[in-house]
């Protein structure tokens, strides 16, 4: 080839050049065309197929929601509500998956009654259709979304982990959820919950979305290997068994307090009792 064309004239290697750059420009033509149609042909269709199961999973979250939440959230998860003698619900613009995930998943929602705080109860949802609800307020906006499942695998955790997940938990948990994860009440009829038999994946959900009182964990806060360990300590806290004795709750120095108090108070009041009545007992003795 190089040969060649070091045979040519200088004239003929120009124009040879130039024909050989139109036959390119041409080929390159024709190549976009191909490309264009094909992309035409195809690409959409592609397009299309791959998002329509999330379109239909988003279109079906949509008619759940308009049927189960929109009389407390609105009809377009705005908030406010539009049932007569409802609570208004929040705005759920914004909050993601994982929000709607651990409050269906826990049964929290849908509330059914008002009050300080909803409570955990059986989920009145699928998964399948946790998920598409998930999937129609995560359309919306941006928001924090379900974990997965490595996130929150914790059946591999080292002890080293477990330890770590310890001083987290007792850094930023137990102000709230009580030393051994039990729970404690807070102001105005509200309470932090227990954390026994809590599934991992919505205990990962509550730090990333922090319902009601308790604050958003973002990954910034406790990154995600530590959300983890704090997941693996609260499992190793649940299969712990009491050390022995009553466990009195583990609500800490209040119970042990108050059943010291009963105890060690309620003994003595027999002793006095018992002593009272000896007394008279040897009083009535002398007397007779
Ligand atoms: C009877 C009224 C009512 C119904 C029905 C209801 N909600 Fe709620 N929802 C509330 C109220 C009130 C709150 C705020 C409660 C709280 O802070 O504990 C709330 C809170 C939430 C939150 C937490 C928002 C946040 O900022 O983290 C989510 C998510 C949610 N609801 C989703 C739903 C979904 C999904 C449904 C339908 C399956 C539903 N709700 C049905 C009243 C309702
Ligand atoms: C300021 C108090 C507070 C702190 C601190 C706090 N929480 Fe919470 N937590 C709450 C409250 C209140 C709820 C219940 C929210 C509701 O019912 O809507 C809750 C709920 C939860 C739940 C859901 C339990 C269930 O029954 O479904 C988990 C899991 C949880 N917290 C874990 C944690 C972990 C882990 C930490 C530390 C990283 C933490 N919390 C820190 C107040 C707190």
């Amino acid at each position: 080839m190089s040969e060649k064309r070091l045979s040519l004239s200088p004239a003929r290697f120009l124009s040879a050049r130039r024909r050989h750059r139109s036959a390119g420009l041409v080929v390159l033509l024709f190549g976009l065309l191909a490309v264009g149609s094909a992309y035409a042909a195809f690409a959409p269709d592609n397009a299309v197929a791959d998002n329509s199961a999330q379109s239909q999973q988003i279109e079906e979250g949509k008619k759940l929601f308009a049927v189960g939440c929109a009389s407390c959230h609105g009809l377009n998860a705005e908030g406010g509500g539009t049932g007569e003698g409802k609570m208004a619900g929040p705005s759920l613009i914004g909050v993601g998956a994982a929000a709607v995930d651990f409050q269906v998943g826990t049964g929290r929602m849908p509330a059914q009654q008002p009050g300080a705080q909803m409570p955990r109860k059986p989920p009145v949802y699928t998964q399948a259709e946790i998920e598409a609800l998930a999937a129609y307020v995560a359309s919306l906006a941006p928001g924090p979304a379900v974990p997965a499942e490595e996130a929150y695998d914790v059946s591999k955790a080292t002890d080293e982990q477990v330890t770590r997940g310890g001083e987290l938990f007792r850094t930023n948990c137990t102000a709230c959820h009580n030393f051994a994860g039990k729970g404690g009440a807070l102001p105005n009829g509200r309470y932090a919950p227990s954390l026994m038999g809590v599934d991992p994946k919505h205990a990962y959900e509550a730090m990333l979305t922090g319902p009601q009182q308790m604050p958003v964990f973002s990954d910034q806060v406790l990154q995600p290997e530590d959300k983890r360990d704090v997941i693996a300590y609260l499992n190793a806290l649940q299969e712990q068994k009491d050390p022995g004795g009553f466990g009195l709750g583990r609500l800490g120095p209040v119970s042990e307090g108050l059943w010291g108090w009963l105890v060690g108070i309620g003994a003595l009041v027999c002793v006095a009792i018992w002593i009272g009545a000896k007394g008279v007992k040897a009083k009535g003795a002398k007397a007779e």
